[in-house]
């Protein structure tokens, strides 16, 4: 995922502040606080030991402009300011149930990276299906980004509001 990790990062200018959900020991954060040296990345991971290792790996890269919290993405949604630029959503397995209340309460926000699982045929239906859920009109630009089993793949959709 390193490569897919360092197109996002790329994206990433330096004023922005960065929200990256299901951030797992935190290998998004990570990327994009070297990359991309943005004013402040938060990250979001339910699981402890995985939260735990992101605070390590943290600390082991001297990052200071990383936050991250060990929560379920439901309940800090209700938390967290509209306040943000970016959303990174790299877990393909979850992100489906978040990105139409991410779409509803995050106004202010210009690029979401949105990742699921898809086969060819569907890629146009699963884009449908994410520009329905937003109010602004938005560009989509599709990237395959790993396999998953034969014919299906890792796919994130980067979401640009105009
Ligand atoms: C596929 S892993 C990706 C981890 C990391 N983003 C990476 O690229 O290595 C998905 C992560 O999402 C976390 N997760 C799943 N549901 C979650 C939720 N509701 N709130 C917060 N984290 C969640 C899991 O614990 C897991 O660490």
């Amino acid at each position: 995922m390193s490569t897919e990790r360092k197109r996002v990062a790329r994206q990433i200018n330096k004023k922005e502040n960065v929200v990256v959900f299901y951030s797992g020991c935190a290998p998004y954060p990570l990327v994009i606080s070297k990359i991309a040296k943005p004013k402040q990345i938060i990250g979001v991971e339910i699981n402890k030991e995985g939260h735990l290792y992101g605070l390590e790996n943290i600390k082991l890269n001297k990052m200071n402009n990383i936050i991250l919290i060990n929560e379920d993405v439901k309940k800090v949604l209700n938390e967290l300011e509209d306040e943000y630029d970016r959303i990174v959503m790299p877990a393909p397995d979850n992100a489906k149930e978040h990105i139409q209340s991410i779409a509803e309460k995050f106004k202010k926000v210009k690029n979401i990276h949105y990742y699921d699982f898809s086969t060819e045929k569907e890629i146009p239906l699963l884009e449908d299906k994410i520009r329905k859920m937003f109010k602004e009109k938005v560009n989509l630009k599709t990237v395959k980004c790993g396999n998953y089993s034969p014919g299906k793949y890792r796919v994130c959709i980067d979401i640009r509001k105009i």
